[in-house]
């Protein structure tokens, strides 16, 4: 009779810029988990809504768009496509614009159901590697492991204009951390899946870290249960 091996599930949760998603995927792969970001589901939605013209206010609508939306992240030669009912998304849902249109439809609790929902069948199967806000407080509170990653505000801007020059994008560093802090806002006051930190997750200050050091120490957290299996 085969072994079925309970799969491992890592929730690493933080605010904009803390460094989680890049650690999350060098995490993933270290220990070939499969990558979830869950930014990237709420942000294709998002372009969605925007496509649709919806009215970003009517809660009703967005949670029924959620319904009939299929968001699926797939892994290609290293990175990760963002597929939107058979469209890959990925390189449309970074935008300043797009990203500060994501609070209307992050806030929305049937939308929140229908993602935790994909969230939970994807990462039960295989496990996984998720990242978000809300993975370890309302996803996967009883996630294997648990890891809060923060940084100071001025170095989370920073991160973010780095990556956004990366692809072409010259956004006002000032500008940016605004945006940061208001993000931080609304994702931590929504009433539902808001940012916080589980009680029993393991805080990681990344201001003066590189991502070699997080993932470390992430690491250091984690043991694999090559062995852990249930017969
Ligand atoms: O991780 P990110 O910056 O790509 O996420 C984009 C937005 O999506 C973020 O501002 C809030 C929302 N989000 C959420 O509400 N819940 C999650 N689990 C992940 C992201």
């Amino acid at each position: 009779m085969g072994k079925i091996h309970k799969q491992l599930v890592i929730a690493i949760d933080g605010p904009a810029g803390s460094g989680k998603s890049t650690v999350s995927k060098i995490i993933a792969q270290k220990l070939g988990l499969m990558y979830i970001d869950t930014g990237a589901m709420y942000r294709a939605l998002t372009l969605k809504a925007v496509r649709q013209n919806l009215d970003l206010r009517d809660e009703k609508a967005l949670a029924k768009l959620a319904c009939s939306t299929r968001v699926d992240l797939e892994e290609e030669g290293g990175s990760l496509k963002v597929v939107l009912d058979g469209e890959d998304v990925a390189s449309l849902i970074r935008t300043p614009e797009l990203t500060n249109n994501v609070k209307y439809i992050a806030c929305v609790p049937g939308v929140r159901k229908e993602m935790v929902k994909s969230q939970r069948s994807i990462g039960e199967r295989l496990g996984a590697v998720l990242e978000g806000r809300d993975i370890g407080t309302v996803v996967f509170p009883d996630a294997d492991y648990k890891f809060y990653l923060d940084a100071d505000a001025d170095e989370r801007a920073r991160r973010r204009h780095k990556e956004l020059a990366k692809t072409g994008m010259n956004v006002n560093l000032n500008e940016l951390k605004k945006d940061v802090l208001s993000r931080d806002e609304s994702d931590m006051k929504r009433s539902v899946g808001a940012l916080k930190k589980a009680p029993d997750a393991i805080f990681i200050d990344t201001t003066d870290l590189t991502i070699d050091d997080v993932t470390e120490k992430v690491l250091s957290y984690i043991k694999v249960r090559g062995e852990d299996s249930i017969s």
